[in-house]
């Protein structure tokens, strides 16, 4: 028995330096160790011995216990110590390398846009007000000389609030004057709030999102406008004059004039179309003996503006005849695409996200 005690030893002993992997030798602890296991089984016969040799034989059982179970501890140390040193390696971390760099985005174009139109006006005195986008019909339309029913209105594909989100057909009523709510067509909608909440002179501009039901080449149903009012004593129209010729220079370039053109809108008078020499042919309207294909005669549309109409002044509760004023208003994506240099086939493109496209500008 004794010597099958002490092969036990020798081949324990054999086996676990042959292991490291901890899960394995846990196995083969069992294996020896175990309840069932090698050294168990041996065990049994211990008491089938003499008495004397049987407490000889025990004590040497319990010292090769004690020596397999020495070499399994031993075993398990080393296979810890390699693990321990492979996650060192695999987890060794930097701490003083530089950074993964985040991509730095900048403003959409439209946004860089409105900034410059905001700071050119800014150096003429105006500031910049903020006027709601979801509106009153009374601010939009008839507090602008518009009445209800008024054919006018058509030119403005307006979006209407509806009242009750079940029936959409619906537009929105205030109970007691019958306002309809809108999402505000023009930035125009700014000027009788304007001179309800402001202390005279006004030198204000607007930049705000606009809705319009339409969509195509030329058109989004969300897009931005600025609006400019002056009121003060004495304003004319060669004041209107200076401050478009003023923006047209500092936005599209020096050489660029503007013209004011007779038109009709319900809410100046009189009231112009702006339009602006076509970058192109220089106001020409001929490139090397041909029709200029961009603007056909010399001049490219810009916006409306005109002399604030009396009734629109009333409505703002300002005496028209103490005092006079100016206004002007048109698209900030137009403005943008005349620029020269950017030239996008399609306005929508603007507001497709496309960093392809975005990131170029
Ligand atoms: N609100 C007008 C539009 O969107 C443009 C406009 C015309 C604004 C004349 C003005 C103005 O301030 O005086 O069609």
């Amino acid at each position: 028995m004794k010597t099958q005690l002490e092969k036990l030893k020798d081949d324990a002993i054999t086996a676990v330096k042959d292991l490291v992997s901890s899960p394995k030798l846990e196995e083969l602890r069992i294996e020896y160790l175990g309840r069932k296991g090698k050294l168990a089984s041996i065990l049994k016969e211990l008491p089938t011995l003499a008495v004397e040799t049987r407490k000889e034989v025990g004590q040497f059982a319990n010292e090769v216990k004690s020596a397999v179970e020495l070499a399994f501890m031993e075993a398990e140390k080393a296979a810890q110590a390699i693990e321990n040193e492979s996650r060192i390696k695999s987890e060794w971390l930097d701490i003083t390398a530089p950074g993964a760099e985040p991509e730095i985005g900048h403003l959409h174009l439209v946004t860089q846009a409105m900034e410059e139109v905001l700071h050119i006006f800014t150096r003429l005195g105006f500031s910049r007000s903020r006027h709601p986008e979801v509106e009153w019909g009374h601010y939009a339309f008839e507090a602008l000389n518009v009445p209800k029913g008024h054919p006018a209105r058509d030119e403005w594909e307006t979006f209407f609030i509806a009242k009750d989100p079940e029936n959409p057909e619906v537009a929105m009523y205030e109970d007691d004057n019958m306002a309809e709510m809108v999402l505000t067509p023009h930035t125009s909608n700014a000027q009788v709030r304007e001179m309800e909440q402001s202390e005279l002179p006004i030198r204000m501009i607007n930049i705000n999102r606009t809705y319009r039901r339409q969509s195509d080449i030329t058109h989004v149903p969300m897009f931005h406008q600025f609006e400019g009012l002056v009121i003060d004593k004495g304003i004319t129209i060669a004041d209107l004059k200076g401050t478009l010729d003023f923006f047209a220079q500092n936005f599209f370039g020096a050489d660029r004039k503007t013209r004011l053109r007779p038109h009709h809108f319900r809410f100046t008078e009189p009231s112009f179309e702006i339009d602006i020499t076509c970058d192109q042919c220089k106001g020409e309207g001929k490139i090397d003996g041909l029709k200029c294909r961009t603007c056909k005669e010399g001049w490219l549309e810009l916006g409306g503006a005109g002399m604030v109409h009396p009734n629109v002044l009333q409505a703002g509760g300002v005496d028209p005849e103490e005092y006079s004023g100016f206004a002007f208003g048109w698209g900030v994506e137009r403005t943008l695409m005349m620029k020269s240099g950017i030239n996008v086939g399609d306005i929508r493109v603007l507001y497709k996200n496309d960093l392809r496209f975005l990131k170029q500008f």
